[in-house]
């Protein structure tokens, strides 16, 4: 059986980290012959938007990257789609494993679902691959996000769907999509976070921000929360507000982004802001003449005033935006990971969208919307700074166990096909 495991760009790559481990541990158990390829779209390419990750994860290098790079969506979907067909042609696997809502995400099933083997394959028993999705079913009904298209479209196309929370469950029924393909599994990008917390406090960042302390386990200490066992028991809550903005309806207008960053300003009136700053937002910066709020990207001295300041810092990498979120006493962003990661760490979180396709996070989790309002922006962060924190409950199955599931389940599907082909050998399963 070969399984190809697709990644193209930043939240592609906890998804798929704790798949690649769950494969790994089945090849090392050696009761089933699974082979893995991972191929890497490019659409995220640079050190810090996509290598730190999979050194910080631990994952092993591409098989194959395509080097798509970044361009409008129609040339970079195109380009993926052009790209992968003949990697999908050269290794006839027996499923393409897609995540998330990315450019790479649909034009990997939409290519897989439209290829045809040659008849001649005795590698494969299908027609084609089977085309699997993780994390799907999740509706925002906004369809001005590229994301929303993504993932309506790619759960269509898909034949085996892994679902990672309860509201997903209900609009794949709703739109007709047969049970028998959809499974309900938990996060894998929580197994990820589980499985990395520790390690996280062994990150150098509070140093790198100018504080003595050389890891995040050391500020711990420093300021008295009980450890056990080397492990800390109580998550320490530090006071800084962390925000994350990339989201084009978010930074490509210029008067949203500016209510936005007034905002940020405000919040940083009660605690600092550090904002690691995604290219795109980057970019929409320095066109939209909006340098002033973000002084310290350039290396300068931020403008002190009255008013507050924001830490502007380059994109950081896993472990180190994992400790910095653990410790923080708010999350403000517009990610969709990020409100998934706040409610399995519990840390409050703010998001800055009028709607979330995640709505776990909100009746079990830590997360308020407060849309793009400057007011209601800080309404929601003072509120998260001043009301003792709610408890969150851990949605169903975000347990640290999902992508063993998924991994099991497809090998029983898989195993399936195989035996009924060697039953039917001139119709290969479709
Ligand atoms: C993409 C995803 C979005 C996800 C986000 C996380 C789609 C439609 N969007 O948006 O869902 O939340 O990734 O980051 O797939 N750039 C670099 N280095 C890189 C990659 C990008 O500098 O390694 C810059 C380029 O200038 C590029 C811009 O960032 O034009 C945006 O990158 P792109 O992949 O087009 O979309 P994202 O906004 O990152």
């Amino acid at each position: 059986m070969k399984i190809m495991l697709i990644a193209g760009a930043r939240p592609n790559f906890m998804k798929i980290a704790s798949i690649v481990e769950a494969i790994q541990d089945v090849q090392r158990a050696g009761k089933h012959k699974l082979d893995m390829v991972l191929v890497h779209t490019g659409q995220h390419y640079d050190e810090k938007m996509s290598k730190t990750f999979f050194k910080d994860l631990s994952i092993p290098e591409p098989n194959i990257n395509l080097e798509v790079g970044s361009s409008s969506h129609a040339v970079q979907t195109a380009e993926v789609m052009k790209r992968f067909e003949p990697v999908l042609l050269q290794e006839r696997p027996d499923a393409v494993l897609v995540v998330g809502d990315v450019n790479s995400t649909i034009a990997c099933s939409l290519v897989a679902s439209k290829v045809a083997y040659p008849t001649d394959s005795n590698y494969s028993s299908l027609a084609r691959p089977l085309i699997v999705h993780v994390e799907v079913g999740l509706r925002s009904d906004d369809w001005t996000m590229p994301e929303e298209i993504n993932r309506v479209l790619t759960d269509r196309l898909s034949d085996l769907l892994f679902v990672t929370e309860p509201s997903g469950m209900k609009h794949l029924r709703a739109e007709g999509i047969p049970k028998t393909r959809i499974h309900y599994v938990g996060n894998t990008m929580v197994d990820t976070l589980l499985r990395h917390r520790q390690h996280a406090l062994e990150s150098t960042i509070f140093k790198r921000l100018g504080h003595d302390h050389a890891t995040g386990a050391d500020l711990l200490h420093a300021v008295g929360k009980r450890r056990s066992q080397g492990h800390v028991v109580d998550a320490a809550v530090l006071p800084y507000a962390l925000v994350t903005l990339h989201r084009p309806s978010n930074v490509d207008d210029p008067e949203t982004f500016k209510g936005i960053l007034d905002a940020l300003i405000q919040v940083s009136r009660h605690v600092p802001v550090i904002f690691p700053v995604h290219p795109r937002t980057v970019g929409r910066v320095k066109e939209h003449g909006l340098g002033d709020y973000c002084r310290t990207l350039e290396g300068s001295e931020p403008v002190t005033n009255d008013k507050g300041i924001l830490h502007c810092i380059e994109p950081l990498g896993y472990l180190d935006f994992l400790c910095l979120m653990s410790h923080a006493r708010v999350l403000l962003t517009d990610s969709g990971g990020i409100q998934e990661e706040t409610t399995a760490l519990g840390v409050p979180c703010v998001t800055l969208r009028k709607n979330t396709e995640r709505p776990v996070t909100i009746t079990h989790g830590t997360n308020r919307l407060a849309g793009t309002n400057p007011r209601s922006i800080l309404r929601e962060a003072r509120a998260s700074l001043t009301v003792k924190r709610k408890r969150s409950r851990t949605p169903p199955l975000w347990d640290g166990n999902a992508a063993q599931r998924i991994v099991s389940i497809l090998i029983k599907r898989l195993q399936a096909n195989k035996k009924l082909a060697s039953r039917q050998p001139s119709s290969r399963v479709r």
